[in-house]
């Protein structure tokens, strides 16, 4: 592996990746060497992600068999497919994540979000001094509430289905020794019997949920392989970010009072303060993208089969399209779209659910809770946060904090 990317390989979940980020951007705007790239450049990033010479696998790559109804493959559905399969099946999921369907969510969220925080403040009345952990409390029962909503999941499911998603989630960056493969088999047997109980039942009795749009597409329109992978991406990609979202949002809107502050006594700048988190701390630092021809990108020739590292966090920070990029500012005039949902074919399909979800939770918490805070810092765990270990997801692992 080509030498720039080792600080990159040794990142772990705790350390702060930006001055490597800004150690890459200072050698151009794309580095590397052979068949090796990284990208830190907002416009490198963009134009990559939007260039139809790039696809997420190498050119005649055919992906996972999609005879294997096995589920222990690590595949992530449209995520990882071209053209044609990729629009076929974006285009099945989509009717889920309509504008009417958001108005729909929208008053499930505000209820959830209510619940959680109830939960949080009667807690801070019996024990005021003993901190709850954002993450675990509030920040990923919230997401996983929605998801398993959209998707008809019964309730009873719902714990199985938490423990076995984080498992799939946390792969995401790559599996690191024997015994997260074992766990990585297990979570993924135990998704596909949830849903291939799921699914007939849906086909039996179809209701407005994503996993009833797919049914109905069966048998032409989608394979059984596509509907559980389809499903399991949707899933994954439901709470494994939108966790984050929450997390390094409050952690940002903390650590600067005033603009926590602002926000609690104007919570209708919410969605503007969940635009900057998306940008400042966004809880996907990167993807990459393989040329399938060779392509000259900012003056640089790679070669056909290139591999490109986008780091989406970076081209967030960069100076020549953010005014000051290092500064968090919720009232920061927009100036372009922020890459934390990518761009091109690829653009989170769930970025209108995602947002609201944390535009719900930033000002439902700001005004409930306007003392949140970190405790003071004892060096014991249960007021200590810790990182994910991941170099792909940023984001919080736990997160005490004081609500009264
Ligand atoms: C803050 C929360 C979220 C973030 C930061 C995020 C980020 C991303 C990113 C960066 C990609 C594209 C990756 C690439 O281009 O290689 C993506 C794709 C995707 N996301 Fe999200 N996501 C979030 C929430 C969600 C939610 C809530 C859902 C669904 C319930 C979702 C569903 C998807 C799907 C289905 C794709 C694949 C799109 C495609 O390949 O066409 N995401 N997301």
């Amino acid at each position: 592996m080509t030498e720039v990317f080792e600080p990159l390989w040794s990142l772990s979940g705790q350390d702060d990746p930006y001055p490597i980020y800004e150690r890459l951007r200072a050698g151009g705007p794309i580095v590397g060497a052979g068949v090796e790239w990284v990208t830190t450049d907002y416009a490198v990033c963009n134009a990559i992600l939007r260039d139809r010479r790039f696809g997420v696998r190498a050119a005649g790559d055919p992906g996972p068999s999609s005879e294997d109804t096995s589920g222990n493959s690590f595949d992530l559905g449209f995520l990882e497919r071209e053209p044609p399969d990729h629009t076929r099946l974006r285009r099945l999921a989509a009717p889920a994540f309509r504008p009417k369907m958001m108005t729909g969510y929208a008053e499930r969220i505000a209820e959830f979000t209510r619940d959680l925080i109830t939960g949080i403040e009667r807690r801070a009345v019996t024990e005021p001094d003993r901190p709850f952990d954002l993450i675990a409390d509030f920040a990923a029962p919230l997401p996983i509430g929605v998801i398993t909503t959209l998707m008809g999941i019964p309730d009873a499911d719902v714990d199985r289905l938490s423990r076995h998603g984080t498992v799939v989630g946390s792969a995401l960056s790559g599996i690191d020794g024997p015994a997260e493969a074992a766990a990585l088999a297990a979570a993924n047997a135990e998704l596909r019997e949830l849903f291939s109980e799921l699914i007939p039942l849906r086909k039996a009795h179809p209701g407005d949920d994503v996993i009833s749009y797919l049914v109905a597409a069966s048998p032409d329109g989608i394979t059984p392989y596509e509907l559980l992978t389809t499903a399991r991406l949707l899933l994954i990609a439901g709470f494994e970010t939108t966790v984050n979202l929450i997390g390094n949002g409050i952690g940002a809107l903390l650590d600067h009072p005033a603009q926590w502050e602002l926000l609690g006594a104007e919570p209708e700048r919410a969605a503007a303060a969940v635009e900057e988190v998306l940008r400042y701390a966004p809880p996907v630092q990167n993807t990459s993208r393989i040329a399938h021809e060779p392509v000259t990108v900012a003056g640089v020739d790679l070669p056909a089969d290139s591999w490109v590292m986008l780091i989406l966090a970076a081209g967030n920070r960069d100076p020549g399209v953010f005014d000051d990029p290092a500064v968090f500012d919720i009232t920061r005039p927009r100036q372009a779209e922020n890459l934390a949902f990518s761009s091109g074919i690829h653009y989170c399909l769930g970025a209108p659910l995602a947002r609201l979800e944390a535009q719900v939770a930033f000002a439902e918490l700001a005004t409930r809770l306007p003392k949140l805070r970190r405790p003071v810092p004892t060096g014991l765990p249960e007021d200590t946060p810790s990182w994910r270990s991941s170099r792909v997801i940023r984001g919080y692992a736990k997160f005490p904090l004081l609500a009264s």
